[in-house]
């Protein structure tokens, strides 16, 4: 999601900026802007589209000599990508770039307005730039009216600030969004979301902290931490390779990936909870009005999360809901009547079979939604609504934290469907938002368990077969857990239901079939006990997931003990994906590439 740069120095500002952005490319954007403040002029440049776009808007600018820049690849949540909304915004002296959310714009922007300023953008980063100039008014350098301007933020930013009353200085501040600050032995100074802009240029750095804040000029780097308390800056030394650098330390982009998710699961709900309520700020309240049905549409992981969703509609929504994958419901004939929402899923927003049946659902005048991870995709466009799951770009071909942020999605929207319809009491809603808000602390992932995890997984590396099994929510999971294994180590692989195994596949069973229980405490845990005893007596090896030990288990993997169901469903989801993951490292399989599969599947 959204990435910044910065330059403060004389050499050719404007590549500088423009390749920083290239660098940062790998976060996702659909449109991107700089400006540059030398003396007292700025020149600006944005465009919708790739970075080519900015490039050639550009062309003619070059710029000589000491300068200031900033610069942004913008991924949209508060209005469409346009050149309008790309950053940096303007005030009237002054120039921001911001990756994040501000929560509380709405208030700001109506408390600007009634000042009398006006605003050209619908995002909620503009009035970062009006509030600054407000207090610009009154405080008594530009530093003081950044201060002010950072204490009525509430969410998440990282932002970098410029005014041609201190054309040598960048102010900036970081709260939940990464913000990176860079110098050189020849006195450049860089800022950067993440280290791979900076490699090359800068030799040393400052991974910013929440809270910090301050102000960058040619000769200093001046930091307070968010007590506003004087910091002294600490220095580390850049790695040397871009690849190591995207991959931030980790060995595979999957593995930063299932690192990352409590992050974008954060993002993903930010200004989405309040206490009582789950809000959607792009849903249309009248998107559920004479919805009788849901049915939800997908395929692959995408599938996985529609399946693991429908039981959360029909639990909290009352709500019937029915789940196809896409390829099946485009050749069936099926009954598409209007009083239904269609949902589809997907990471991508351009899966050729899911688009089709999107065209489907519009064209029997179904009202239509899609979960997508990229905004202006097909399917976002077409669709009568889109709810965007703010991921971020997902590099691996297993798709991890996707899954996660649609699962997110979709427990919020069971519950946005609850209040519409009357069917929870807003106790019960108030405290399943508090769960939600569990779920980044959650998903994180602790060091012990994955060195436990990676030691397992060589005895998991063989054998005639898996199957993942669980009960309700925890079958969609299994299935999941399933195609992880499947996709990257090219073991055979099933999902099932645990109370269907005695209805066949446990006639496979014998040591040399491995099943992995799923054994949430808190969803049927005695029933599905019962199953995982019926194969352990078939001697299947067992590796039960769960809280509660199980003797019966030849390994056990321990989650925490939870309240809910969906936390375990959630902290299930981080092990499955471990698991498939060490297992394929050993086998020495390519993790982020697997054979034969694509991120993106527009063909049919
Ligand atoms: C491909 C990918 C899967 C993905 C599926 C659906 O098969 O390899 O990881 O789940 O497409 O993609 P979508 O973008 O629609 O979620």
């Amino acid at each position: 999601m959204c990435g910044i740069v910065g330059y403060i120095g004389s050499n050719n500002i404007k590549d500088v900026l423009i390749e920083g952005l290239q660098e940062l490319e790998y976060r996702g954007y659909d449109s991107a802007g700089i400006a540059v403040l030398q003396n007292t002029d700025f020149a600006v440049y944005k465009a919708v589209g790739k970075l080519e776009n900015l490039r050639n808007k550009a062309a003619s600018f070059a710029p000589e000599g000491f300068g200031i820049g900033i610069g942004h690849t913008r991924w949209a949540t508060h209005g469409k990508p346009t050149e309008l909304n790309a950053h940096p915004h303007l005030g009237q002296s002054s120039y921001v770039v911001h990756n994040g959310i501000i929560e509380n714009y709405q208030e700001l922007k109506n408390e600007l307005v009634a000042q009398g300023v006006s605003f050209l953008s619908q995002t909620d980063t503009e009035v970062i730039v009006h509030l600054f100039e407000a207090y610009l008014k009154t405080a008594g350098s530009p530093f003081e009216a950044f201060k002010q301007m950072r204490a009525r933020l509430e969410g998440a930013y990282a932002i970098l600030l410029v005014t041609t009353s201190e054309p040598e200085t960048i102010y900036f501040a970081k709260h939940g969004s990464p913000m990176i600050v860079g110098r050189n032995r020849g006195g450049e100074k860089f800022f950067a979301s993440s280290d791979s802009p900076l490699i090359g240029l800068a030799q040393e750095v400052v991974y910013l902290k929440d809270g910090d804040f301050g102000y960058v000029t040619p000769a200093a780097i001046t930091l307070y931490d968010g007590s506003g308390n004087p910091a002294a800056p600490l220095f580390s030394t850049l790695p040397e390779s871009k690849l190591s650098a995207q991959k931030e330390g980790f060995r595979f982009f999957m593995e930063k990936e299932i690192y990352e998710q409590g992050e974008v699961l954060a993002d993903t709900m930010l200004g989405r909870l309040k206490e009582q309520e789950v809000y959607f700020e792009e849903l249309d309240p009248q998107l559920f009005a004479g919805v009788n049905e849901i049915k939800l549409c997908a395929c692959g992981t995408s599938y996985h999360a529609a399946l693991a969703s429908s039981y959360l509609f029909e639990r909290h929504a009352r709500i019937r809901t029915s789940v196809e994958i896409a390829s099946e419901l485009r050749y069936k004939e099926p009954l598409l009547s209007p009083d239904t929402l269609f949902v589809v899923i997907s990471q991508s927003g351009e899966t050729a079979d899911t688009l089709e049946t999107l065209k489907m659902a519009k064209a029997a005048e179904m009202k239509t939604l899609v979960i997508c991870n990229v905004d202006n995709s097909s399917m976002v466009r077409l669709a009568d609504a889109s709810i965007l799951t703010r991921a971020g770009i997902e590099k691996g071909v297993a798709s991890t934290k996707a899954f996660a942020t649609q699962m997110a999605v979709l427990w919020m929207l069971s519950l946005a469907f609850a209040k519409a319809r009357g069917t929870m009491e807003t106790g019960a809603i108030a405290e399943q938002i508090r769960h939600l808000r569990e779920l980044p602390a959650c998903v994180r992932v602790d060091d012990a368990l994955h060195e436990r995890i990676k030691r397992l997984s060589k005895r998991y590396l063989h054998g005639h077969g898996f199957f993942f099994i669980g009960r309700d929510v925890f079958y969609p999971l299994a299935l999941e857990g399933a195609l992880k294994l499947k996709e990257i180590s090219y073991l055979h692989a099933e999902g099932y239901p645990s109370g269907e195994m005695k209805h066949g596949p446990i006639a496979l069973a014998d040591p040399e079939l491995f099943t992995i229980a799923l054994m949430p405490k808190n969803m049927l845990y005695d029933k599905t006990k019962s199953n995982v005893e019926e194969l352990s007596a078939r001697d299947s090896t067992i590796c039960a997931i769960s809280d509660k030990p199980f003797e019966k288990a030849d390994d056990f993997i321990p989650i925490h003990d939870r309240e809910h169901y969906m936390l375990e469903f959630f902290e299930m989801m981080v092990v499955l994906q471990l698991l498939s993951m060490e297992v394929a490292v050993r086998l020495g399989n390519d993790v982020d590439m697997p054979r034969n599969l694509a991120k993106s599947v527009t063909v049919e």
